[in-house]
């Protein structure tokens, strides 16, 4: 019966992978060695060694959905590979250190050490209740780090390629800190917008040195920094030039360590010119202190990639893996790091130019990937669209928000979008009504007349009755021979062709059962018209559920619970990548069938919008009461103010009757606002990182109507939209209670 079923495969030209062991994925232009690996995988099919890494979350948040997709992204790679047979690690690891989490830690009255390891738990629970599978997930306050970081450091010392040198830098006087530029508040040196960062003005887009700002005061304490001179330690990036150079932008007979449109950022860089790069900050510091260098410690930055080697040192000694293998500067394993774009700089320049200087190998491709949106915004704690890994769970299925991302994802640097409605879809029509579709389907009839137990197919066991039927083993072996193609897809990142392939697979299957009408076959099982009509049912039934085998191992790295628990109802060991020449025997017999997925109900995803706004006034009550994390706690209260001084401040209620961008104004909006005057005001506001244009059509907020016109690049601005909290993403408009009406003054 076996032979019928090894025919119905097809002949093996059809099942040739293609797949290039030599060069980063996706960016072999010369040699695609063949692999015959359904009939012979052992031989043809080498063994690889990867070592795979996501970037290290900082331990000072939570984990929420824009991270997830980097994870996800990670994961379903990883997981494929390691469904093809390879060794694949996948390691990463807490980022701990740094001056935010000192602070934090500081204002929860707790040692660091106690922060961080409740967030690398908190961290690590996430993730593994998403279906990450890390094969080791560590912190970079480790052990293993620290000696790492060390050796590393000693090394480029040796090789003259850290320097020393004096610089000046804010310091409070009250907190005996230097003060990292966020850290420092102060009015525009361009513009003289108020209360901005000391890099850079939220209003008119300038970015200065910190010792321009005017005004400057601490973030933390309140104090006037003073200005006091520091011994810094840098590594001279420049030195590396070359080799930077060769291995970024390689001729084109070369692999590609980065992608197309990433090599094209990176020579803009380039141009710019190559700084040292500073890596030592003064005690108080949360780090690894520089050896023979006391009170200086290792920027973060500096430590946080070794980490990816120490996580995988970890799972090394663990595992008795060699570690050496993987790092040694003549390493042949594959190394991959995935990261979002916006850690580029470290991952594509300083990284591999630490690796070259300290004697080990570089990356074989870096894989950066764009940042999520939501419903087309950016994540925003108003709308609760900003929406924690943990907020998701009590709401929805791990395995749903997977396959709406890779649905969405590919090989490329793109944002990617989480449209809430497109989520609903995608899950209901595609993965339950279509793929889930087929085993209920197929499952229940099987066990009413075969009582679960699969029968021999052979050629032209359709449901005869209908001229339109096509035989069994063609919809089977087209089925088949889209693996080559989506092993491609995995292999090269291309997940959403992964999952559209395979829904077209589905779609093909629904659709050949509706034309063999099994149904009607049911119908007169007792006394079939023609002897063979119980046959076929058996056949359609059973093709069925070989074409369901074949789409779940299809989605197993994007689905692995749900596909897990296909295979225990198929009654089927854990499959891999192999196994799709293997299939259901004959005689073999399948569980009875219960619900593999359940639609989302719009609700459930109301519900978590709404709970991810409740997170948010549940924080920010919390900071009221008590010291909690961030600079706005610590925000100093200004000195007092008499009544008259408030009285001065003409606060209206106002109407924004209109809201757009500003051409080359990436941090404003324009906004025209009515404040009862019978005429509209223009007013441009620094807002444009936390709301886009349609949010705040129409809503009321407040200004202050009395504020001295300011003439800025773009025009005049007539006043100033009041906002809390620290900037970025991170702002809230005011608005006024209902009822309130445009031109109310505020008192
Ligand atoms: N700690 C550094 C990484 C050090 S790696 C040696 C860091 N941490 S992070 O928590 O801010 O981000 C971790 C990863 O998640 C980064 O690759 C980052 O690009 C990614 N993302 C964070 N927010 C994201 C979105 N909103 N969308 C997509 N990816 C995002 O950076
Ligand atoms: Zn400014």
């Amino acid at each position: 019966m076996r032979d019928l079923w090894m025919l119905a495969v097809g002949p093996a030209h059809h099942l040739q992978r293609t797949l290039c062991h030599a060069h980063a994925p996706g960016s072999c232009r010369t040699t695609r060695a063949a692999a015959f690996w359904f009939t012979m995988p052992a031989m043809a099919q080498a063994k690889r060694k990867i070592l795979v890494t996501s970037a290290l979350p900082y331990a000072n948040g939570p984990i929420h959905l824009g991270h997830l997709v980097e994870y996800i992204q990670t994961d379903i790679w990883v997981r494929f590979q390691k469904m093809c047979g390879h060794d694949c690690y996948y390691v990463c690891a807490d980022d701990a250190h740094g001056t935010p989490i000192m602070l934090r830690a500081q204002q929860e009255g707790i040692e660091p050490g106690a922060l961080i390891a409740r967030m690398g738990q908190d961290h690590l629970r996430d993730f593994t209740d998403f279906g990450i599978g890390f094969d080791n997930y560590g912190s970079t306050d480790s052990a293993e780090n620290r000696e790492l970081v060390t050796q590393i450091y000693r090394t480029l010392k040796a090789g003259g390629h850290i320097s020393t040198r004096t610089i000046k830098q804010a310091y409070d006087p009250v907190k005996n800190m230097f003060l990292p530029d966020r850290f420092i508040r102060g009015t525009c040196p361009r513009c003289g917008a108020p209360d901005q960062y000391g890099d850079s003005c939220e209003v008119c887009g300038a970015t200065y040195l910190p010792t321009e700002l005017k005004n400057p005061v601490s973030a933390i304490s309140g104090a006037t920094p003073v200005q006091k001179e520091s011994e810094h330690y840098f590594f001279r990036l420049g030195d590396f030039e070359d080799t930077l150079r060769t291995w970024l932008f390689p001729d084109i007979t070369q692999p590609r360590h980065v992608q197309a449109e990433v090599a094209n950022k990176l020579d803009e860089w380039f141009s710019a010119g190559l700084q040292d790069w500073d890596i030592s900050r003064d005690t108080p510091y949360f780090g690894f202190e520089i050896p023979d260098a006391p009170g200086k410690y290792f920027y973060v930055w500096l430590d946080a990639p070794v980490g990816y080697m120490a996580s995988f040192r970890q799972l090394c000694e663990r595992a008795a893996i060699g570690f050496d293998e993987y790092w040694a500067a003549d390493a042949k394993p594959e190394l991959y790091h995935f990261i979002g774009k916006d850690i580029l700089y470290f991952h594509a320049l300083f990284w591999p130019a630490m690796l070259e200087g300290a004697g080990f190998r570089k990356p074989t491709a870096i894989f950066a990937h764009g940042f999520l949106t939501v419903n087309g915004k950016k994540m925003s704690k108003s709308r609760g669209t900003f929406i924690n890994a943990r907020t998701y769970l009590d709401h929805l299925s791990p395995e749903y928000l997977r396959y709406y991302f890779a649905n969405k994802l590919g090989a490329h640097v793109e944002d990617i979008d989480l449209n809430l409605d497109d989520f609903i879809a995608r899950v209901n029509s595609d993965l339950v009504g279509k793929y889930v579709n087929i085993a209920s389907r197929a499952a229940g009839l099987l066990h009413r007349h075969f009582s679960g137990e699969i029968a021999a197919r052979s050629s032209g066991t359709g449901n005869t009755r209908d001229p339109a039927a096509t035989p069994s083993d063609d919809i089977i072996e087209s089925a088949l021979q889209a693996a080559a193609r989506i092993g491609d897809s995995y292999e090269e990142r291309r997940f959403g062709s992964v999952v559209r392939e395979t829904m077209n697979l589905a779609d093909a299957f629904n659709q050949w059962w509706d034309r063999h009408r099994p149904w009607e076959l049911s119908k007169q099982f007792e006394h079939p018209a023609r002897p063979q009509d119980n046959e076929a049912l058996h056949a359609i039934c059973s093709t069925a559920l070989e074409g369901f085998r074949i789409l779940t191992l299809f989605l197993k790295p994007v689905l692995p619970e749900l596909a897990r628990n296909a295979e225990r109802f198929l009654n089927l060991a854990p499959q891999t990548w192999k196994d799709l020449a293997v299939p259901l025997a004959t005689g073999h017999r399948i569980n009875p069938y219960q619900h593999l997925a359940t639609r989302v109900d719009p609700k459930q995803v109301q519900a978590m919008l709404d709970n991810s706004r409740e997170n948010l006034t549940m924080t920010t009550q919390t900071t009221a009461t008590e010291p909690a994390a961030g600079a706005a706690a610590a925000e100093p209260i200004k000195p007092e103010i008499a009544i008259d001084d408030f009285a001065k401040i003409d606060l209206r209620v106002a109407r924004i009757v209109k809201a757009g961008y500003v051409e080359g104004a990436d941090k404003l909006l324009q906004l025209t606002v009515d404040i009862g005057e019978g005429r509209t005001r223009n007013i441009f506001a620094g807002i444009r990182s936390a709301y886009a244009p349609g949010d705040l059509e129409g809503r009321l907020t407040v200004v202050v109507a009395n504020l001295a016109p300011r003439k800025m690049k773009f025009g005049v601005s007539e006043g100033m939209v009041l906002a809390a909290g620290p900037g970025g993403k991170d702002l809230w408009v005011l608005s006024p209670d209902t009822g309130a009406q445009p031109g109310m003054r505020i008192k």
